[in-house]
């Protein structure tokens, strides 16, 4: 059995695993390094989920990362940034658990509104915004290059 998915908020030093996730991912926004470490300080903000296996003597490494997601608040409405899980750990609930703790942090400083753009083909991302209660509310058309896209627009009313 898989062990549990545990959330915590992205540190400094998770930067590097969390580029090499991204960039793995062609469908993401690919931020630096830098803007990573920077984000441990606030907002924007980002949080990392692993699998919870307890560290060992024999194996003192801690669990990697196996996703994270960034947001921001300006006004009284959250902007997802970026949210990813590696491949070979999709379907198991980490982007709903990383994605819930993103909404609490909204909620608790006063958002009202979640909201997103992703690419119009990214058909897995649509799907898996829709059943957390996002709904297109508009469509930008070549918001994205290489290669050009249009952007849907994608919001949740979180209070
Ligand atoms: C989109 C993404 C973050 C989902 O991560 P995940 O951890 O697999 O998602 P979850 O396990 O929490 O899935 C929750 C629900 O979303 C939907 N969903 C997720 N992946 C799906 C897929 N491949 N096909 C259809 N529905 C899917 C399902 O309803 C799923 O519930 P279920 O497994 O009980 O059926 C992941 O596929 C990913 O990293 N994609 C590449 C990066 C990306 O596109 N990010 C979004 C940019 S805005």
């Amino acid at each position: 059995m898989e062990s549990p998915i545990t959330i915590r908020r992205l540190e400094r030093a998770d930067a590097a695993s969390i580029v090499a996730i991204q960039s793995s991912c062609p469908e993401l926004a690919q931020w630096s390094q830098h803007d990573y470490e920077a984000m441990a300080a606030g907002n924007p903000i980002g949080w990392v989920a692993r699998r919870s296996v307890n560290a060992t003597v024999a194996d003192p490494n801690p669990s990697p990362i196996i996703g994270f997601i960034t947001a921001r608040i300006a006004a009284d409405e959250m902007e997802i940034l970026n949210l990813a899980v590696t491949s070979d750990k999709r379907r198991l609930g980490a982007a709903s658990a990383l994605l819930q703790a993103a909404m609490a942090w909204g909620i608790a400083n006063e958002a009202r509104r979640a909201f997103l753009e992703v690419r119009a083909s990214n058909l897995v991302a649509i799907r898996f915004y829709s059943k957390a209660g996002f709904n297109q509310v508009g469509r930008r058309a070549n918001y994205y290059t290489s290669p050009p896209e249009d952007a849907l627009q994608l919001a949740a009313e979180i209070r």
